[in-house]
């Protein structure tokens, strides 16, 4: 099989900017919206903000710039791009780490995608409106009802495999264009909104203001493992994203530009959440319902006077949510599907279904899990809340450390010059620091939060 075929087999991808924003669009998701206001409110706020950015700058941003060095140059699927680059095959199980965990990931994201398309569903009914007990105990009765999120998270994954399999690819991407805008453009308005709720202060100072005696070796664990969980990081999804780029694409400043609207867009989540929290007196550290249960109540405060813009507005959050979630559920899928299809030489949509099915089996465990049958624990976590740590705080830090240490240290050192400065064009003066930083600030940072994590340091 030739690179050329691979290429066309593999995707309908479009333009240059399209395959830009399908990367954004990978990144930009629930971990955004969703994962991140969590996290920060588990952690205590402002420093654990602090830390979360410094893990993307120091740790982040390398990492994406290796993951794209690796899919650009070598052009292939996961697994093969790596072995293609070093001549070693031991190199493809960082491949095989990558579409295991996106794999897993794609089960959990899956149920919350699924509770995004519940409420959607709702809003259009108009019962997404109501005081914050109403919230919780929405919430709560639909969470832990039987049926209902088990068949709503099987309804993304099949959007998400007839998405991946028809190769209607290029309708998202010229959807992302303008809808993407949108989704900022409305969480402007919700900042705007929720910061102007009585008390609302007390959240913006949760956010902004730190208190360091927080900070402990759980919480920069928790922040690594959100930094790579947003950018996507550590999948070797940026890896597969990367072997369609072209070769003008500048690496260091679109990973740049990509995480620097990440990191926005988290913000402006916070920025939404908690101001509103606290007015309402909603606990920050409420955990994966944070924004489930405090959200109606900032559509119905702010703009309840006129009930039909109340209505609009949170048909129009509730939707673009799901589209950000299936621009990131696309691209869990895509790894694997891309393996299967040319590593086990099987049809694009009989490998899609393999992906598909193994995810509803942890879609299915992992819905129950938090909801009807909670006493499925793994070390005292819930099915899907062991899910969500074992990939976002070792996986993905793991996987994203073996790339730059595979980048670093074992591609030679020409490869790697020519692509990030794209032969010799561009980006030359910063070619040492990066190699530097994914050589050592990057394996060693990661290493040192593991052990300090597990008492060692
Ligand atoms: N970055 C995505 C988000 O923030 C989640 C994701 C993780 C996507 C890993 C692909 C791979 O929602």
């Amino acid at each position: 099989m030739t690179h050329n075929n691979t290429k066309a087999e593999r995707t309908g991808f479009g333009s240059k900017i399209g395959i830009i924003l399908a990367t954004a669009g990978s990144a930009v998701g629930l971990g955004n919206v969703w994962r991140f206001p969590y996290m920060t409110g588990e952690n205590g706020g402002a420093a654990f903000l602090l830390v979360y950015i410094a893990c993307i700058l120091l740790l982040g941003l390398p990492g994406m710039i290796s993951e794209f060095i690796v899919g650009r140059r070598a052009q292939a699927n996961a697994a093969r791009a790596y072995d293609n680059l070093s001549g070693e095959r031991p190199w493809r199980f960082v491949g095989y780490l990558g579409i295991f965990t996106a794999t897993i990931i794609l089960g959990f994201y899956a149920v919350v995608a699924g509770w995004c398309l519940q409420y959607l569903y709702a809003s259009l009914l108009g019962h997404v409106q109501g005081s914050a007990d109403y919230a919780q105990t929405y919430f709560q009765q639909f969470a832990s009802h039987p049926v209902k999120p088990v068949m709503w998270a099987l309804a993304f994954i099949i959007i998400t495999h007839m998405v991946v399999v028809r190769g209607v690819r290029k309708g998202i991407e010229r959807a992302s264009k303008f809808l993407m805008p949108i989704l900022l453009i409305l969480l402007v308005i919700l900042v705007i909104a929720s910061c102007s709720l009585p008390n609302a202060w007390k959240g913006v100072e949760f956010l902004f203001k730190p208190d360091f005696s927080k900070l402990n070796s759980h919480v920069f664990l928790e922040a690594l493992g959100q930094a790579f969980f947003s950018l996507s990081l550590g999948t070797a999804c940026l890896c597969t994203y990367a072997s369609y780029f072209k070769r003008d694409t500048n690496l260091l400043g679109s990973a740049a530009q990509i995480s620097v609207l990440d990191t926005l867009i988290a913000i402006l989540s916070g920025l939404m959440i908690f101001p509103a929290a606290a007015s309402v007196g909603i606990n920050p550290d409420s955990g994966p319902s944070l924004i489930f249960i405090t959200l109606p109540n900032v559509f119905q405060q702010a703009f309840g006077a006129i009930p039909v813009v109340e209505y609009v507005v949170s048909i129009m959050f509730y939707a673009l949510l799901v589209f950000a979630a299936l621009t990131s559920t696309i691209s869990m899928h895509e790894i694997g599907t891309a393996f299967f299809t040319e590593e086990m030489h099987m049809k694009r949509r009989n490998a899609s279904f393999v992906i598909t099915l193994t995810a509803s089996c942890i879609s299915v465990f992992c819905a129950w899990s938090v909801g009807a049958w909670d006493s499925l624990k793994i070390m005292g976590l819930s099915l899907m809340d062991f899910c969500d740590r074992l990939t976002a705080n070792i996986l993905l830090p793991l996987g994203g450390m073996l790339t730059c240490i595979f980048v670093g240290w074992f591609i030679p050192r020409k490869i790697v010059f020519e692509e990030f400065t794209n032969q010799g064009s561009i980006n030359a003066n910063l070619f040492l620091l990066f190699v530097f930083t994914v050589r050592y600030i990057c394996p060693i940072g990661i290493v040192l939060v593991f052990l300090h994590q597990l008492g060692i340091i």
